[in-house]
């Protein structure tokens, strides 16, 4: 298997994604639902945004939201080039650097936002970053996550038993490598319930992607 590191890969593809997303993949539908979640009202809600990449999830919401203001966070300077070419006049705070690693900060977001991002990570490390995020978003804020998903519990097992191979095998850590850890959308569901999140929601489901809204 033809294995690249998770910063390169995305690096590589940055010019590429945007039509590779949409044209190939046809996911207007998929950034149209995700702009529906969040509920109409506040003229100037606070997003945070992880893996926010090029920015594809947020045409619709600045279109919703004018008045958005987003902190986004990812790891390729190269996708973010391109998210600050795409909205030059929009509020927007750029964070390169893992969203493992960086503090969201307290009670400070209306809304929480990551698609296709966190599928490239296990168990242990998406608990914690839930309750981050959990932590980082006011009362009655609300997460949402549009990302790849699996239909069973020993696909989801297949992809787990793989993926701790080889980062075993190679002595790396996790999420080093592109590699696609899919979960099922109920594990989801128990992981945001267990960082503290209510009224958590299946919003829309396909064959290998789903997404899922929760309130803190
Ligand atoms: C498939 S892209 C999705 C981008 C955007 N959210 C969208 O829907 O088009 C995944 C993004 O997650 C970023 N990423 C992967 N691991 C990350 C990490 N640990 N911290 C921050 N960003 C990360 C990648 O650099 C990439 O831009």
């Amino acid at each position: 298997m033809q294995l690249e590191r998770m910063d390169a890969f995305f690096y590589a593809k940055a010019e590429i994604y945007d039509s590779h997303m949409l044209k190939e993949l046809q996911l207007e539908v998929f950034y149209k639902e995700i702009a529906e979640c969040f509920p109409a009202g506040n003229a100037e809600p606070a997003l945070l945004d992880l893996g926010i990449g090029t920015g594809l999830e947020l045409e619709r919401l600045f279109a919703k939201f004018p008045g958005l203001k987003v902190t986004g966070i990812d790891i390729s300077q190269g996708m973010l080039d391109l998210l600050y070419k795409k909205y030059p006049d929009k509020n927007i705070t750029a964070l390169c650097g893992s969203y493992f690693d960086i503090d969201f900060g307290k009670d400070k977001y209306d809304f929480a936002l990551s698609t296709y991002s966190l599928h490239h990570f296990g168990e242990a490390k998406k608990t914690k970053l839930y309750r981050k995020v959990f932590d980082a978003l006011r009362r009655d804020g609300i997460y949402v996550e549009g990302d790849y998903t699996c239909k069973t519990p020993e696909e989801q097992e297949k992809y787990i038993k793989e993926s701790e191979q080889l980062y075993n095998k190679n002595n790396i850590p996790e999420g080093f490598y592109h590699y696609d850890i899919p979960f099922t959308a109920e594990m989801q569901m128990k992981l945001f319930k267990s960082a503290g999140f209510s009224d958590v929601k299946i919003i829309r489901e396909w064959e290998n992607t789903s997404i899922i809204k929760a309130r803190k």
